[in-house]
């Protein structure tokens, strides 16, 4: 009987010998279609946004004030710890690249896709974050279509963390409209 070919998986002898080399690069293999630092910097821009939407929706949990603020606090608090939970994730998977997660908060704002904001008012701050939820949004499609293929790991990461941007964008606009009563975001 004539052997079965596999054209598109590598024999596992080869795969054993190839896992041999290069040890110390952890999980990046030969066969990593990405271009590693490039991926490592792109993360530690991603890394940076969430750390600046945890420190906004922290400060806004903490300092909103107003009629019906309790459940507005309690969704900002929310989504901080959602987004503590991504950058953690990202933060995990640099450091699984070969990178050193970057949190050091010299020049984070100007690492991070989205703004701190300087809101006082409980819409206001409602307006902010729904801007910056809309920014994380395309900034993850961005990555997402990136990673593509090259590395499906990062991609599927990426994507996760999108759909729960997409949420937040959500619940940010269900806010707004709960206390403006207008559907749409002014300019
Ligand atoms: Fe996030
Ligand atoms: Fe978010």
């Amino acid at each position: 009987m004539p052997a079965v070919t596999q054209p598109f998986v590598t024999d596992i002898a080869e795969l054993r010998r190839r896992a041999k080399e290069n040890i110390e690069r952890g999980p990046v293999t030969d066969n990593y279609e990405g271009q590693v630092q490039q991926a490592i910097d792109l993360l530690q821009t991603a890394l940076a946004t969430e750390v600046v939407c945890v420190l906004r929706y922290t400060m806004h949990a903490v300092a909103a004030v107003g009629i019906d603020s309790e459940s507005v606090k309690a969704e900002f608090e929310e989504h901080a710890n959602d987004e503590r939970e991504h950058l953690e994730k990202i933060a995990d998977r640099i450091n699984q690249l070969g990178g050193v997660p970057n949190l050091n908060p010299v020049g984070l704002h100007t690492r991070s896709a989205t703004e701190y904001g300087s809101a006082e008012k409980l819409i206001d701050m409602i307006k902010e974050n729904l801007v910056a939820e809309r920014i994380a949004c395309e900034h993850y499609r961005e990555l997402v279509r990136y990673f593509a293929d090259k590395d499906p790991t990062t991609r599927v990461m990426l994507e996760g963390i999108l759909a729960q941007e997409e949420d937040h964008a959500n619940d940010m606009h269900d806010l707004l409209v709960a206390h403006e009563g207008r559907p749409f975001l002014k300019s």
